[in-house]
């Protein structure tokens, strides 16, 4: 199989090349063989072990050229996870426009011209989602997205969902919860507190907490992310039903029971580093999004959520740490 990831020196696209490259991994389906994997992003992917399948391209998703360059006749699989995340695409429109919604548009076009119906994964999020809502959101709950990004995302669902019913691409949309804990540095998602008030703190680093203790997320660990898009990569088409796309499984978490479990497990002084900041503009976005889904779709389907904030945590410093922090 040639698969190509979009993004591919991403936070998520890293950890989605390594894991479908490694045979072992508890989290790759039988039914994804990689005999060729393509990482497209703007710059080089960092840290990635040699491997004599993997073919790096830098270049830009708003370039057609580029586009009809690197999507070809014999790729079979495009997990499409480039974008510009929420908070960048609030504060840069025509950014978030070209590279969230007319790429999106450009790149599905390029697999239409093809005729051989590539199998492609979108990552949408919950962002798609905000404003007035059920307390409890229902597969079937329409979005009503209160930001640039959410809306972007949500066209792109439409449009993966139309190339699929046409037959132009078999699209699978996933709607992912936000992901916790995000190792490296801060980026420009309006979410990354999130993952900062954990990390920073347990490398003997202030993080700044821009939200209420009350404020509460719906999350899911990088670990469960792969998994799920290599899932929903590996599902036979017809499992979809009329709409490709599916909320997946997450935890509703508040900030609170994030820091009360990191103090559980690294003590007080730890989260003593965290520095509570409001800020306006990032509890506007966050507190806009929804922190509870009901996902029988996503269930039936196979797609499973994290047991608890606590084996996150824990599973961040094992993988992430080798096992220390800084107490
Ligand atoms: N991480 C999360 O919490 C989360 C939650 C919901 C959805 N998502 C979605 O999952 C996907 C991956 O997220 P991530 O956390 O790995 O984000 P990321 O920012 O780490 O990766 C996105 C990649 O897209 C690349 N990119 C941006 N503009 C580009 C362009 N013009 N041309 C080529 N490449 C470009 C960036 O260089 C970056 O490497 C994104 O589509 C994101 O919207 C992420």
């Amino acid at each position: 199989m040639h698969i190509v990831i979009t993004g591919g020196a991403g936070f998520l696209g890293r950890q989605l090349a390594k894991t479908l490259l490694d045979k072992t991994s508890l989290t790759t389906s039988d039914a994804i063989e990689v005999q060729k994997l393509t990482l497209f992003d703007v710059v080089p992917p960092q840290n990635m072990p040699p491997d004599p399948r993997v073919e790096i391209v830098t270049g830009d998703i708003r370039d057609p050229q580029v586009l009809a360059t690197l999507i070809t006749s014999d790729v079979d699989l495009i997990f499409h996870l480039a974008a510009v995340v929420s908070g960048e695409a609030e504060a840069n429109f025509e950014l978030g426009l070209q590279v969230n919604l007319a790429a999106t548009q450009n790149l599905l076009e390029q697999c239409r011209q093809l005729n051989t119906r590539p199998r492609l994964v979108f990552t949408s999020s919950v962002a798609v989602f905000g404003g007035d809502m059920p307390a409890v959101l229902q597969d079937d709950t329409t979005p009503t997205p209160q930001s640039s990004y959410g809306t972007q995302k949500a066209v792109g669902e439409l449009l993966v969902n139309d190339y699929s019913r046409r037959g132009f691409i078999d699209g699978r949309a996933v709607r992912l919860p936000t992901i916790v804990v995000r190792p490296g540095r801060p980026n420009k998602a309006t979410s990354t507190f999130a993952s900062s008030i954990i990390r920073e703190p347990l490398q003997g680093q202030p993080a700044v907490c821009p939200v209420s203790p009350e404020m509460a997320l719906w999350i899911m660990s990088p670990r469960q992310a792969v998994k799920s898009l290599i899932h929903a990569a590996a599902l036979p088409a017809e499992t979809w039903g009329s709409s490709r796309v599916a909320s997946l499984p997450g935890l509703t978490v508040s900030v609170r029971e994030m820091v009360d479990q990191l103090k559980t497990i690294a003590g007080q002084v730890v989260v003593e580093r965290i520095v509570w900041q409001p800020d306006p503009f990032i509890e506007r976005i966050v507190g806009s999004w929804p922190i509870r889904f009901a996902t029988p779709k996503a269930e039936a389907l196979g797609f499973e959520a994290d047991q608890s904030i606590d084996e996150i945590i824990r599973a961040f410093i094992e993988e992430e740490l080798g096992g220390r922090f800084v107490a």
